[in-house]
């Protein structure tokens, strides 16, 4: 289905990294499946490029292999390119923003501003795009991370607030533009079948996990201020937690779905600091081997400080405070340069009370449902199956939803999604102010005590699942991880 309307989609931070290999390669996408309004526009925004000329050789060069897995089609890609602006724009100058509004201006349909930039320019930008009176009538999209703690997040939304309407600010998390994350939403909300089960009585724990085999690539800088926990916790993470455990939505709207999302995040019971060595570890990656290739320790990345303490491994035992969760302890893990990369969410049934089949229908997690994101995206659930034969044997069985083999059509990139509902204007996957000042809350604890203390994280080889402390964690709830279980 083609976009609603004509749009003029501007991107600051135009030659970065994440217009590299996400939002111009998504946008391409789009416009290949014939989803864009054939009028629709994108303005390339940058400082180093001199004319649409440059920018143009700069897409060819470095935005090309990062499209289409299978293969180019080189007609789309040019009239792709014939889609793209260029406007030469230094922030410190007054203008050139004028110059920006004298392009945007010629240009017609919905006006979205995107920035790809750090977030400290995310203020200064949005002064700008209002002195040339740009902020009317647009949207925004504003990258993670938005700020650094409760109060630096809370100050840019604060000055973007005083410029932008609320409905008018797209606060990105990619993680929700995820084609099984929205098939965790048909599942829990188009079927009878999971709902009286999705509760207390019935689920013994959850993992959420977000494994990387990646280290911190050219990031370490970045990296080396922000953490696991500010990169991946505070939102991704966060934010499935929320979507796995929210209460069914009165429509798909996006405050109904938002309005959700938010009860379950000031529903997480609040960190005491004493008890923090108990539900939370941390982490940090030594030298190591992944996949047969020898990998360096994080401290000796490019970047990063020799002696740096920042985690780049985080477990967590969560819990909500709410009748359908009391109790039910939520285990989250990210890490980067762990053994595997592999994204899931694992929802681990209670046994049978009784079991008059052997001991084997006792075992934690003998039904279970795995939510795959990535990689081979699928949804498993896992039940006890009589083995052939003679006498009454168990063994586990699944029945696997594999979106590939049902549905042949082409699976949409999490960034295409998130861009199109930009471009038509539906807010449902992005994150209201209300979720993140909850979410940035309710990490504060862990946070102040990681930097007040300054305690080292643990040390973990890379290649492995982290350190052993985050193991530990759970065998005293009387479980473990998925993959220990093998
Ligand atoms: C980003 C983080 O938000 O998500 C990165 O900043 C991380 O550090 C990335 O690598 C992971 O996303 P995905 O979609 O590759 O799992």
């Amino acid at each position: 289905m083609q976009t609603d309307s004509s749009f003029t989609f501007v991107l600051f931070g135009g030659t970065g990294d994440l217009s590299m290999r996400k939002i111009l390669p998504a946008l391409y996408e789009a416009h290949r499946a014939g989803m864009l309004a054939d009028s629709g526009k994108i303005v390339g925004v940058a400082r180093h490029e001199e004319d649409r000329a440059g920018y143009i050789d700069w897409v060819n060069g470095h935005v090309k292999p990062y499209v289409s897995k299978d293969g180019l089609d080189e007609a789309a890609w040019e009239s792709f390119l014939a889609r793209i602006e260029y406007v030469k724009l230094d922030l410190s100058k007054a203008e050139d923003f004028v110059l920006l509004r004298d392009a945007v201006n010629k240009l017609s349909g919905t006006r979205v501003f995107y920035l790809a930039t750090g977030p400290s320019l995310f203020v200064p930008i949005c002064h700008a795009l209002a002195s040339v009176g740009l902020n009317e009538n647009a949207r925004i999209v504003l990258e993670k991370p938005l700020g650094y703690d409760l109060r630096s997040s809370n100050a840019i939304n604060d000055a973007v607030g005083e410029i932008f309407a609320e409905e008018q600010i797209y606060r990105i998390d990619h993680y929700l533009g995820k084609e099984p994350v929205q098939n965790l939403l048909a599942l829990r909300f188009g079927n009878a079948l999971f709902e009286p089960l999705w509760r207390r009585e019935w689920v013994e724990s959850i993992q959420i996990t977000i494994a990387e085999e990646l280290g911190v690539e050219a990031r370490g800088d970045f990296y080396d201020n922000t953490g696991a926990l500010r990169d991946m916790v505070q939102n991704h993470l966060l934010q499935l937690l929320s979507i796995v455990a929210m209460e069914p939505p009165h429509s798909m709207d996006s405050d109904s779905v938002r309005d959700e999302k938010l009860r379950v995040l000031r529903a997480l019971k609040p960190i005491d600091p004493r008890d923090i060595q108990r539900v939370a570890v941390r982490g940090q990656y030594h030298a190591g081997v992944i996949r047969g290739t020898a990998v360096p320790a994080y401290a000796t990345e490019p970047g990063v400080k020799k002696d740096s303490t920042t985690e780049t491994f985080v477990a967590l035992k969560v819990e909500i405070e709410n009748w359908r969760w009391s109790g039910v302890p939520f285990f989250l893990r990210t890490g980067k340069r762990l053994a595997d990369r592999v994204a899931e969410i694992v929802v681990n049934f209670r046994p049978v009370p009784h079991s008059a089949l052997g001991p084997t229908a006792l075992r934690p997690g003998a039904n279970r449902l795995v939510i795959r994101l990535q990689p081979n995206e699928t949804i498993r659930l896992y039940c006890l199956a009589k083995q052939p034969g003679e006498g009454m044997n168990l063994a586990s069985v699944h029945l696997d939803l594999a979106f590939d083999q049902f549905f042949r059509e082409n699976q949409m990139e999490a960034y295409q999604r998130l861009l199109l509902d930009v471009i038509n204007g539906r807010l449902a996957l992005f994150v209201r102010r209300d979720e993140q000042e909850a979410a940035w809350r309710w990490v504060e604890p862990i946070l102040n005590d990681w930097s007040a203390a300054n305690k080292a994280p643990k040390p973990y080889a890379a290649g492995t699942w982290g350190p052993a402390a985050a193991s530990a964690m759970l065998a005293q709830h009387g479980t473990c991880w998925l993959e220990e279980e093998n």
